[in-house]
């Protein structure tokens, strides 16, 4: 999936090998900041410890569960059925001849049009991703087929988390927005053509792909996710367990760009408002690590609480400065007054956080530092 920060690429790029040295010996390792999940999902299919992941955001936990939280491969029939209960949902919707017709103009007439006629029949329509989403971030033909997958998930509780989480890749693949959802395309001369290729991707195809990647991944332990604050986690914490930090460094909320996500999620209604239709503020989870005031507050409080447990901790962060107000260099010194720096190394990653460019997956490529700590 599409994901700001994600450590998918430095896992073979220095934070795997890191992982690697440092795992041996303990009892549990512990994503604290668990974002796509590529790092718990790594550690559980590869390692005999049991994965913890905790995040503020539901859609996290519901992506790290999907494979933590499991033992076992699923079969493809889970997907068979459930792709047959959505084909016979959305066939007895209301809208979907007026959805399937639009989807027809939208690669040969003007997209303008198009886009004004799918956001009035959009917001006709009483389901949650078609109503805050559609005309925008999806087409209405996208927008009700992932409705109608939304409602008839399979009632199996490891099928329907798997399902879930190859709904939100779908989500976040389809999404007509350069790398995240703080903004849609816009139906013009410079954006049209990305806005009409995204509404044409096929959901069903990429549905059956992300199905495909997800379902035969499994963990060596069952481990479990959690809706929760990395500082409140830390309380629950030992010796003997390792905690994987890798904190926003964004002075905006993760949550300004993975609304969509949430909805998902959520399932039902939110009201949503403007062009990058955002649920009101209120509803939307904050993080101390994203406001400039308080990052370095939080930061230093985890590292001196899982200190004071005997945890271990792996730190990834950018080298240089960060828009949350804290820096490479600032969280080795907070590291340093309460553990002992076993190892520290500077890797290549990507990030999206650059990403104000219409036309492009704006990764920048930045400098990320990998610090392998133990108590002192
Ligand atoms: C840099 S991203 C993590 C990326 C992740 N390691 C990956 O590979 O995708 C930071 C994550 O921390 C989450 N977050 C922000 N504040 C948090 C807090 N106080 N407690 C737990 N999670 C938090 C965000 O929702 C976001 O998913």
């Amino acid at each position: 999936m599409k994901y700001m920060g994600s450590k998918r690429s430095m896992l073979l790029n220095g934070l795997g090998e890191a992982i690697q040295s440092a795992v041996p010996g303990h009892k549990r390792f512990v994503d604290m900041f668990t974002g796509s999940a590529a790092v718990a999902w790594h550690v559980a299919q590869k390692y005999d410890v049991e994965v913890l992941a905790g995040d503020l955001q539901k859609y996290s936990v519901v992506l790290a569960s999907s494979v933590i939280g499991r033992t076992k491969p699923l079969k493809r029939k889970w997907l068979e059925d459930w792709a047959d209960r959505a084909t016979t949902w959305e066939a007895a919707s209301d809208f979907v001849g007026r959805t399937k017709r639009l989807q027809k103009r939208i690669a040969t007439e003007d997209i303008k049009s198009t886009c004004d006629r799918a956001r009035d029949l959009c917001a006709e329509m009483p389901y949650p991703i078609s109503k805050a989403y559609g005309g925008y971030y999806f087409s209405p033909q996208q927008s009700l087929t992932i409705d109608a997958l939304r409602a008839t998930l399979p009632l199996n509780k490891d099928a329907r988390c798997a399902a879930l989480a190859s709904l939100i890749w779908v989500a976040s693949r389809c999404a007509a927005a350069p790398g995240h959802t703080a903004q849609s395309f816009k139906p013009n001369l410079t954006a049209g053509e990305f806005l009409k290729a995204a509404w044409q991707r096929d959901v069903g195809a990429c549905l059956h792909q992300s199905y495909d990647a997800i379902a035969p991944m499994f963990s060596k332990r069952k481990g479990a996710a959690t809706k929760t604050d990395a500082n409140d986690m830390a309380s629950t914490l030992k010796e003997g367990d390792i905690a994987f930090l890798d904190p926003p460094y964004s002075g905006v909320h993760y949550s300004r760009f993975y609304h969509v996500l949430e909805t998902l999620v959520g399932g039902k209604l939110v009201a949503v408002s403007g062009e990058g239709r955002y649920p009101e503020i209120g509803k939307r989870p904050q993080s101390k690590y994203s406001l400039v005031k308080s990052s370095e507050d939080a930061f230093e409080a985890l590292l001196k609480s899982l200190a004071s447990v005997g945890t271990d901790a792996i730190i990834t962060f950018p080298a240089g400065e960060a828009s949350n107000g804290l820096s490479g260099e600032r969280v080795t010194e907070l590291a340093n007054q309460f553990f002992r720096i076993k190892s520290s190394k500077v890797t290549s990653r990507f990030s999206t956080l650059g990403g104000n460019s219409r036309n492009r997956d704006a990764r920048q490529p930045s400098e990320e530092m990998i610090l392998t700590l133990t108590a002192r």
